[in-house]
């Protein structure tokens, strides 16, 4: 008899996470016995639960705050996500756990699908942090002309530094003229996130019609910042919910080599964030 597959999330805080929510729907759309749970998991703990994860037969794990970067020294690492020192999945199906990171893939894919070409852009991110590391990779890789603005200046000029082409500022004076430079805004901090609702780095006067701005918070959907953006008159403007479903369907492509329903997961994390309003 198949045993049903087991697969989860590992981080902390993980309880309000939707990942569960999406990839249970996509299980349950393409009739696999799996199941997707969420596993509080501290950074003393991280090793501990990777090779349990190993030993218990668990197919496949996200890895989110804080455990991305720890997570690195108990895995097999692949490329990428070598370079981008971290990751997000863990597939367990060669025996050794080996560790991806489809945080960036997920950004560009919903910045691709948004204006097309990156190549050449202007593009300003918001944050130093795990998830600016990955999408800064990818951006840099495409091409585009990258600028880090963080509000610890040193860690954007660290990570400006492990990139081809970039840039790195503070949150200071000069992010107003660099906003007006940009062809594409992307926040890759917390700021914004529930239950900071009221939060913004930046403003709709900072802001021009042709910036597309993309804010990888999406609870709440809407952020300040995507508020402010449209106070503005930008056309594009790109939610976090995108991202999640694509970092999400790019790790069940990996451990399940299937073709993800991104519409069934993306409409599941939708329902979900409307019936927490
Ligand atoms: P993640 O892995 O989600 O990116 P992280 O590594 O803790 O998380 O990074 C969080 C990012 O949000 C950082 O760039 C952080 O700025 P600092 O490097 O200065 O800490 C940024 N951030 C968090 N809260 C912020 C705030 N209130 N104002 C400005 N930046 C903030």
């Amino acid at each position: 008899m198949n045993m049903k597959k087991i697969y989860g999330i590992i981080g902390d805080p993980v309880s309000h996470s939707l990942s569960p929510t999406m990839h249970n729907a996509a299980f349950e759309k393409l009739g696999m016995d799996a199941i997707y749970l969420a596993f509080r998991v501290s950074p003393e703990e991280v090793g501990d639960a990777i090779r349990g994860g190993k030993s218990l037969g668990i197919a496949g794990l996200n890895v989110t705050i804080p455990l991305k970067e720890k997570a690195l020294f108990f895995v097999n690492v692949e490329e990428v996500a070598k370079k981008i020192g971290a990751i997000n999945t863990l597939d367990f199906s060669s025996g050794t756990p080996v560790g991806y990171n489809t945080d960036g893939i997920g950004s560009l894919r919903v910045l691709k699908e948004t204006t097309c070409e990156i190549n050449g852009k202007n593009v300003l991110i918001l944050g130093a942090g795990g998830a600016a590391k990955a999408i800064s990779f990818y951006l840099d890789t495409d091409g585009a002309r990258v600028t880090i603005a963080n509000r610890t200046k040193e860690r954007a000029t660290q990570l400006a530094s492990k990139l081809r082409n970039a840039d790195s500022i503070g949150l200071d004076s000069e992010l107003r003229k660099y906003v007006k430079d940009s062809d594409i805004l992307i926040n890759a901090t917390s700021v914004g996130m529930y239950p900071n609702e009221d939060a913004t780095l930046v403003n709709a006067d900072m802001m021009h019609p042709d910036l597309v701005v993309f804010d990888i918070v999406y609870n709440p959907m809407e952020t300040k910042l995507l508020n402010e953006a449209k106070r503005a008159g930008v056309k594009k403007v790109v939610d976090g919910v995108k991202m999640l479903v694509y970092q999400g369907a790019a790790s069940f492509k990996i451990w399940t080599k299937r073709e993800p329903p991104i519409n069934v997961m993306e409409n599941a994390v939708r329902e979900a964030l409307i019936r927490k309003l």
